[in-house]
Formats: C-alpha cells, structure tokens, sequence
C-alpha cells in the first residue's frame, strides 16, 4: 500500500528513555504537582522488586504514597472498579501505573473512574460504547514489559462483564510523562519477553500496511521492525544480561503503538481480540498465531512493502522477483515466533474448530469494525473463516 494523503494525528505523549531513568519518578511526580500518589500494580511486578525501585525515588523527595497491587491480567472491569474506589477513598491526586500492559491500562482507565461523583454507578459499557467522558488524575506510567505500548497509548483494551475483549478509548489517556526504562524489564520471563516483543513486531506491521499508512507511521514502523528484529531473539535468550537488546526492545514497544494510532490497527489485532472472546490465550499469541494467515491473504496488495519487511528482517531478497521477495516476509515472521517457541496454530492453544464461527460472530462486531476497514484488502465473513481455519 502507498502512503495514505489523508490527515492524521501525531499524539506521542512526554517519554523519558535511559537506563536508570525510573529514579527521576519523585522530581518528576513534583514538577507534574502530584501531592498524594497512588502506585498502581499487581503481584508480580511488587514480588519481582520492582515497585520497590519506585518507592525510593518517591521516599527521597518526601512524597506521600499508597500501593494498589490488586491488577490483573486483560483488564477485567471489576478491576477497574475496585482500583477507582480506592483511589477515591485514599483521597489520591497522582497515580503511578507500574506493570505491563494490563496493569497500565487499568490505571488509565481508573484514573478516569476515581473521579466519577459516585465510582459504583459510574456506568464502563458507556466508556466502551463512547470513550472515556473526561480527563481524569495525573498518571506516570513506567513500564515493566517491552511490547504493549499501553504507556503511551489512547486505548485500553478491557474485559467486559460477558468476558469479551473490547476497547475503551480515552482522549486524555496519555500520561503526563512515561518512564522507559530498560532496568525495569530486565528480568523479564523469557515467555513474556517473547510475547510483548512479537506484540511490538505486530503493532508496526499493521500501522506499516494499513491503509492509513503516511510518511510518519511508515517511519516509526519500519525503526520498529528493525529493532524487534535485531534485539528480540537477544533479549529472550539472555535478557537480564544484554542491556542493549532490552533497551531497543523498551523503545521498540512504546514506539509500536504508534505505529497503529498514526495509522491503523488491522486485521491481526482485531482477530486477536475476537479468538481472545472464546479461548484462554495471551493478547500476544491470538495475534501472533493469525499473523502469518494474514500476511498471505494481504499480501497480493502491499508486495513492495512486504518485500521491505522482508529485508529488514533479515532476508535475502536481491535479485529476486517482487513476489517472491514479499513472501520472503511471511517466512521470516515464520522464522522469528518458532525460535521464540510461540504457538503456531490455533489447534495449540487448545481451540475447537467449531469455534471458529463464532469467533467470526465477534470478529464482525461494529465495534470491530474499524480495523477490518483498514486492512489493506477488502475482508468478508468468508475470507475471515478461511483464514481462521489455515490458523488452526
Ligand atoms: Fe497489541
């Protein structure tokens, strides 16, 4: 796909990048005019140390804190809830989002609740259906993982009360500032390293062949893919040793998700979220799994961009006719989730194919409808089948 001439949006939030950066959080937190801060995370990331590393910097300017730990993964919106109610007892003015992608949204989209005149009442199928209704506290968001691209997001993907993945955008979801800091994701579990990093490589192969696509999230994109692409394999096999492949990956991860909010998400995050709504699997894998499906079924409109991915990924592509240079992209993305050890068909993860109509059901929901009009290629209910079922 050419670069799109239509207008588009730059909405790239403060970001502070560097190794040891998280301890600049209490000046920050003071210059932002936070008084009473909420540090806003779950049990993994309190038990890996990491809030710790945000609790010194706060304890050295003086500033008054409380813990919420109780985040889970996908966003669940009782979470929400609960984390909005104790934001509003503790009379918190700040909220510090310190975690992965879960995490980090749950404290946008608090942060928004805590300030409802009545947190029980305050209605989420309306954020879903019209976005978030007003500003809500100050947030620092610092990053745990390198792939969701949640700190710097406008969306968060929640889960509602029917278990369906859906999305609630929020105008003035970016923070005041975001930390990326690599020490926060050194000791990263090589799975989640995998995930999150695939993640990232998704999110600018969408915003790169999405028909939105313009000079700017082409050039983000592509930074993108080469970054994943010479770091991501590093990082997984020896984070917690490799600085330098978990720095690019951080930057990678908050750079991806503008990839897609310069562009557009497409078909692969949409099918994701759809496969989410019936089986047990990470946001990473249902993507990653219809990825390669996808490549080839768009692949007849974007060759000359494919044929790029391709190359940048690595592969060999001199000399070779366009279309194989672009199917050369499939095969390193192919390449790239096997070494990581990703599940490669839906059958996996433990899908029936009797499912896959009704995946398709939610895949066609209006709400969904927007990514599917951004694919490069016109997709039915038919293609969408057929595509699910080479997945699994
Ligand atoms: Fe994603």
């Amino acid at each position: 796909m050419a670069v799109s001439s239509e207008p588009f949006w730059i909405r790239m939030p403060n970001m502070l990048v560097g190794t040891g950066t998280v301890d600049n959080v209490g000046a920050l937190v003071k210059k932002f005019g936070g008084r009473k801060i909420l540090i806003v995370t779950d049990p993994g990331v309190v038990q890996a140390g990491l809030v710790e590393k945000v609790k010194q910097p706060l304890e050295k300017e003086g500033i008054e804190f409380g813990i919420f730990d109780g985040c889970e993964p996908d966003v669940p919106v009782h979470v929400i809830k609960k984390c909005a109610q104790f934001t509003k007892e503790g009379n918190y003015d700040f909220m510090i989002g310190v975690g992965g992608g879960s995490t980090i949204d749950t404290t946008k989209v608090a942060s928004v609740v805590a300030t409802a005149d009545d947190v029980d009442q305050e209605d989420l199928g309306q954020y879903i259906a019209k976005g978030a209704p007003r500003r809500g506290l100050p947030r620092i968001h610092i990053p745990t993982t390198a792939g969701s691209g949640a700190d710097v997001s406008l969306g968060s993907p929640v889960t509602d009360v029917d278990g369906a993945k859906k999305v609630i955008f929020g105008e003035h979801f970016l923070p005041e500032v975001s930390i990326i800091d690599p020490l926060m994701t050194l000791n990263l579990p090589a799975r989640i390293t995998a995930d999150t990093g695939i993640d990232a490589l998704i999110h600018a192969f969408e915003g790169y062949t999405s028909i939105k696509a313009n000079v700017v999230s082409d050039m983000l994109s592509e930074t993108v893919i080469k970054l994943v692409a010479n770091n991501l394999r590093l990082a997984y096999g020896k984070g917690s040793n490799n600085l330098e492949a978990r720095c690019n990956m951080a930057i990678a991860a908050s750079l991806s998700i503008h990839c897609v909010l310069t562009a557009s998400a497409i078909l692969p995050h949409s099918m994701g979220h759809s496969l989410q709504s019936e089986v047990k699997c990470t946001h990473a894998v249902s993507c990653s799994i219809v990825l390669p499906h996808v490549m080839e079924f768009n692949l007849l409109v974007d060759q000359p961009k494919y044929a790029r991915i391709a190359e940048m990924m690595g592969e060999r592509v001199a000399g070779l006719p366009l279309r194989d240079a672009a199917q050369k992209a499939i095969e390193a993305v192919r390449k790239l989730t096997m070494d990581l050890g990703m599940p490669q068909r839906l059958r996996d993860i433990g899908m029936k194919k009797e499912q896959i109509p009704r995946v398709v059901d939610v895949l066609f929901a209006p709400v969904n409808m927007w990514r599917i009009n951004s694919n490069p290629r016109d997709c039915s209910r038919e293609d969408a089948t057929k595509i699910f079922e080479a997945a699994w």
